[in-house]
């Protein structure tokens, strides 16, 4: 089950160059270019003269080009030029392809995917701290073998860490989750609880400091219907998030954006090594997520038995559920080439 009327993240930025970018979302082919200006566009990446790939094209004059024939469209979808028409032939009305709404923030590109009103849709999943100096970012991306909400709930899940992570972070001497409230946000949930200090190790222990708290505090929120914030306070002013921006491509294959966005070690000298451990807790996560069964996560039946630590997933399901009930749902046998967001008039 995809969702419509969200936003949804589907390229590095620093992807988007002088040549368009095919990238796919809940199972469409999206092209996206930059005009002179700078700015992302994104196209449905299928000409409607004969079907051809416009992500295979080249921008001239602000435009996308189609490869095939010349076929020129703009960043709304509109055909401009059609390269084999005399000047007495008219452009066919018919001819544009639908266009998604583009934004580029935090070294992300995010459409929007749906058909609300503007003043209707929800806010871009926040992460200030990305644009505050006092924050160093790193970021890459992962591409998973399995259904966008197994990725999503693993990004949530407080109970797997000593078990999954004890190759890095976890403690699995001290697996207690204590019970946790489980805030409603307008399109989200929001949860705290607290891990025992000795649960991090390596880079960590520095921080274990005689007047630290004996402690660590994780607060995790989700943004519908893919994305997950996960703050980590150390004490002491040593902050960290972990933000995990989802792509579902089809029914099987999940891109994770992920960011690690810390206070602690600011200089480009420990990028390196951030990265290093942030792809070692996603690995970790890859090898159990990928063998979890069904793909997509149960929402109608009870093959799956839950637990008090579990209150956050048990939150995602049923929003996924009232999502669903709201129409928002699209069916992951979707061909390619249907037309979700209207074509551009
Ligand atoms: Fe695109 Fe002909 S297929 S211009």
């Amino acid at each position: 089950m995809f969702l419509k009327n969200y936003w949804y993240p589907v390229a590095l930025a620093q992807k988007v160059g002088d040549r368009p970018l095919s990238v796919t979302l809940c199972g469409e082919a999206i092209a996206l270019y930059r005009d002179s200006a700078g700015q992302i566009h994104a196209l449905s990446d299928r000409c409607v003269h004969r079907g051809a790939a416009l992500s295979g094209g080249w921008v001239e004059n602000d435009c996308l080009v189609c490869p095939y024939h010349g076929w020129q469209y703009d960043a709304q979808g509109h055909c401009r030029k059609i390269p084999a028409n005399t000047e007495q032939q008219r452009i066919p009305f018919a001819a544009k392809v639908p266009h998604y709404d583009a934004i580029e923030r935090y070294g992300l590109v995010w459409l929007f995917y749906g058909d609300l009103p503007e003043a209707d849709r929800p806010p871009l999943p926040p992460l200030p701290e990305y644009d505050d100096p006092a924050w160093r970012t790193v970021q890459g991306e992962v591409t998973y073998t399995t259904h966008y909400t197994r990725v999503t709930e693993n990004l949530m899940d407080f109970a797997h860490a000593p078990f999954t992570h004890s190759g890095s972070f976890g403690a699995a001497s001290d697996p207690l989750i204590e019970p946790y409230k489980v805030e409603q946000l307008p399109d989200g949930l929001r949860a705290q609880t607290q891990f025992t200090k000795s649960a991090y190790r390596g880079i960590w222990k520095l921080f274990n400091r005689g007047d630290a708290p004996r402690t660590v505090t994780t607060t995790i929120t989700l943004y519908m219907p893919c994305i997950v914030r996960t703050e980590t306070d150390l004490g002491n002013g040593f902050r960290f998030i972990g933000y995990g921006a989802n792509l579902p491509i089809d029914a099987e294959t999940t891109k994770t954006f992920w960011l690690t966005v810390r206070t602690f070690f600011t200089g480009a000298w420990a990028d390196g090594d951030t990265v290093r451990r942030s792809l070692k807790i996603i690995e970790e996560d890859k090898r159990i997520v990928e063998t979890q069964r069904p793909k997509m996560i149960p929402l109608d039946d009870r093959s799956e038995t839950h637990v008090a630590a579990d209150a956050l997933q048990i939150g995602y399901r049923n929003l996924l559920r009232q999502a669903r009930d709201r129409g928002w749902a699209i069916a992951e046998s979707q061909p390619a080439d249907q037309e979700l967001v209207p074509a551009a008039k």
